[in-house]
């Protein structure tokens, strides 16, 4: 943890955090809550400690990635529940990758949750809490202004590389890394980076011995011990590799 940093107006406020302003204008800090959303905002509860959980998973892989070469937004976690991170602008496209079927993809698709997928498959989707994140094409996103074809590729690439980084990384923790969903931004100087979070909130991560669900599926599909899972996650991935 780092020394604390003075925080200034509220600049953003989500569904699981709250960006706020520093005094250095490159600078924010995120703060993680314990807010739980589902279904665009239709089901809605608290997850007992889910901040602290997904603060402390992304402040420690962030770290791992960018030396992965994935440039990312975190330069520091301040205190359970907050993290200093690099002033972005969103770009408006959140990027699913998908090894295995399941969630949304399933379900339109057709396909058996469950099923290999035969190479990584990296979907977008317009970020609109009004519309409820509709799925997109790169088309799509270029003649809205969203993002130019050349960021689509720099985020198709970088994303592909969290997946290629992640996928064996979980499998060590005995941990199935079913799909995700990643967030970019654009620092003042056009660069752009990884932002967001990677937490039990965005990814499906399945046991890979159990097949047992230790994700944000356990809130949306009422499995219970919710919680529990969360704090497996933390578990896993702080636990040390032989
Ligand atoms: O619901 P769907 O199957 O499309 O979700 C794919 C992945 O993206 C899941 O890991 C889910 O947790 C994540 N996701 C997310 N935020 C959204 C939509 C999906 O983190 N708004």
């Amino acid at each position: 943890m780092s020394a604390p940093v003075e925080r200034g107006e509220l600049r953003y406020e989500g569904k699981a955090k709250r960006v706020y302003a520093t005094p250095d204008p490159q600078q924010y800090v995120v703060e993680y809550k314990d807010d739980a959303t589902a279904f665009n905002g239709q089901k809605r509860d608290q997850i007992l400690g889910k901040g602290s959980v997904n603060n402390a998973i992304t402040s420690a892989l962030y770290p791992h990635l960018e030396r992965a070469g994935v440039p990312t937004h975190f330069i520091a976690q301040l205190s359970e529940r907050e993290q200093l991170v690099r002033a972005v602008e969103i770009i408006p496209v959140e990027v699913v990758v998908r090894n295995v079927a399941a969630g949304s993809f399933s379900k339109r698709l057709g396909i058996t949750e469950g099923t290999l997928l035969a190479r990584p498959i990296v979907e977008y989707y317009y970020k609109s809490d009004v519309l409820g994140d509709p799925l997109i094409n790169t088309d799509t996103a270029i003649s809205m202004g969203w993002a130019t074809d050349e960021d689509l590729s720099t985020i198709k690439a970088l994303a592909l590389k969290v997946n290629a980084f992640l996928t064996p990384y979980f499998l060590a923790r005995d941990i199935r890394l079913i799909d995700f969903k990643l967030e970019f931004g654009k620092t003042h100087d056009g660069q752009i980076v990884l932002a967001d979070e990677i937490s039990p909130d965005t990814c499906r991560f399945w046991d890979a011995v159990s097949g047992e669900r230790l994700d944000k599926d356990r809130f949306r599909r009422d499995l219970g011990n919710v919680e529990g899972a969360y704090q497996e996650m933390l578990a896993r991935v702080t636990r040390e590799q032989a």
